[in-house]
């Protein structure tokens, strides 16, 4: 699962979504400006959705595969991957975000539960291949030759989410929960806060706004990622 000296026992595991990425330049999903306003989910983010307007569903992936290359990793992407390095224990980080903020700032031991915009997935062979630039309907398969079969390799609303058998073991045993940038409205991650109580581990939460799971946390940070996850982090190496 994880990396780590190992030297103090702690399992920690990191959560994080949209929120941790706003300060970025990337849109979160929910709220006022969020990427659901402009579409309806259905619309966009479900398997139905795709074999009905597979050049809408496209559309939307390739804008926002294309908006990667204009934005960089902030420091609370920078402060989660200093902490994998340093922390004495055991460490995984789990995002559901499908950017690759996190790897670009460093961070290794890294799950991506919703799949990632820069990958892609082929129907036809089910070979899964790194992607760059647009995808579009008539995308030729890397491994079939096959064309019009690779669809973008995100997991949408109705599929099960990635790497879930390795994120229920380290919650399992995890002694310290955090929870960074997520409105906790999708489940399974939703849920994953109410599994490290069960276990006994600590549990925060740092987000802009309280999260709908908000009453599990042992504590609440607000504020922007940005700013408190850094602060999170050093105290934590202090
Ligand atoms: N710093 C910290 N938190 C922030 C910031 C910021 N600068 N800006 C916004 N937030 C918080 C918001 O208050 C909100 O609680 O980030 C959260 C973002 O919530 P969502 O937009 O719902 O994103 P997320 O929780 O990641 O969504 C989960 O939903 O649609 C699906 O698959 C998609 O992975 C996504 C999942």
């Amino acid at each position: 699962m994880v990396a780590g000296r190992q030297q103090n026992g702690e399992v920690l595991l990191v959560l994080t979504g949209a929120g941790i990425s706003a300060d970025s330049g990337v849109a979160t999903f929910r709220g006022p400006d969020g990427l659901w306003e402009g579409h309806r989910v259905e619309d966009v983010a479900t398997p139905e959705a795709f074999a009905r307007d597979p050049a809408l569903v496209h559309a939307f992936y390739d804008a926002r595969r294309a908006r990667l290359g204009a934005v960089e990793p902030n420091a609370a992407h920078h402060a989660l991957a200093r902490l994998e390095r340093d922390w004495p224990g055991e460490f995984l980080l789990v995002t559901q975000n499908v950017d690759d903020l996190h790897e670009r700032a460093g961070s290794r031991h890294l799950i991506h539960m919703h799949g990632e915009l820069k990958s892609g997935w082929c129907r036809a062979c089910d070979a899964r291949m790194p992607w760059d630039g647009p995808m579009g309907t008539s995308a030729v398969c890397p491994a079939c030759r096959g064309a019009g079969q690779v669809r973008p390799d995100i997991v949408w609303f109705g599929e099960m989410p990635y790497a879930m058998d390795r994120i229920e073991e380290a919650l399992s045993r995890c002694t310290l929960f955090a929870s960074i940038g997520t409105s906790g409205a999708v489940y399974p991650a939703a849920g994953f806060v109410q599994t490290a109580r069960y276990v006994g581990a600590r549990t925060i939460e740092l987000n802009l706004d309280p999260s709908q799971g908000s009453i599990f946390f042992h504590q609440t940070r607000l504020g922007r990622a940005s700013k408190i996850v850094p602060a999170w982090v050093e105290e934590l190496l202090a």
